[in-house]
């Protein structure tokens, strides 16, 4: 278990027709939106993320396909298996994150609290851990 981590069931509207499911903020999720990107065409074997964010909260919901999203606190790693489009998993700020093994064609979708910045990226574990340690 790592603090704040949660994996959210989204709501699945069944039909016949094909299915639907969605968020909204301040329902499913506990932020509004200020950003949403998403990651595809990831080339076999490639890995995405290797940071942890200062005050970026996200959601991530694997659209299609599958993969895995490794996470550490600096202490306890634990890693999810995203493969539903009506899973998400909410990640706080100060996590350590990692995407990992896509499938062919897979799509992951991330929601942000916040608009782009670069000055928000913690790039280096041993900097992550020092600040987590001081939280
Ligand atoms: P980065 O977050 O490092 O990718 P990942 O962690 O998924 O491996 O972003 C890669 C590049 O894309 C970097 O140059 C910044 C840019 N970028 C944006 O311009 N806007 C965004 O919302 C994101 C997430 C990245």
């Amino acid at each position: 278990m790592i603090k704040g981590v949660q994996l959210i069931e989204l709501p699945r509207i069944n039909d016949i027709r094909g299915n639907l499911s969605f968020f909204e903020n301040n329902n499913q999720i506990s932020f509004d939106i200020k950003r949403t990107y998403w990651i595809y065409d990831v080339p076999g074997g490639e890995a995405r993320g290797g940071h942890a964010f200062k005050k970026s909260h996200e959601l991530i919901v694997a659209l299609s396909g599958s993969f895995n999203v490794v996470l550490s606190d600096g202490i306890n790693e634990v890693t999810y298996n995203l493969n539903r489009s009506y899973n998400g998993l909410y990640i706080p700020n100060l996590i350590w994150r990692s995407l990992d093994n896509f499938s062919t064609n897979s799509l992951a979708l991330i929601v942000s609290n916040i608009e782009y910045s670069s000055d928000d990226y913690i790039r280096n574990f041993k900097d992550f851990k020092t600040l987590t340690i001081e939280k």
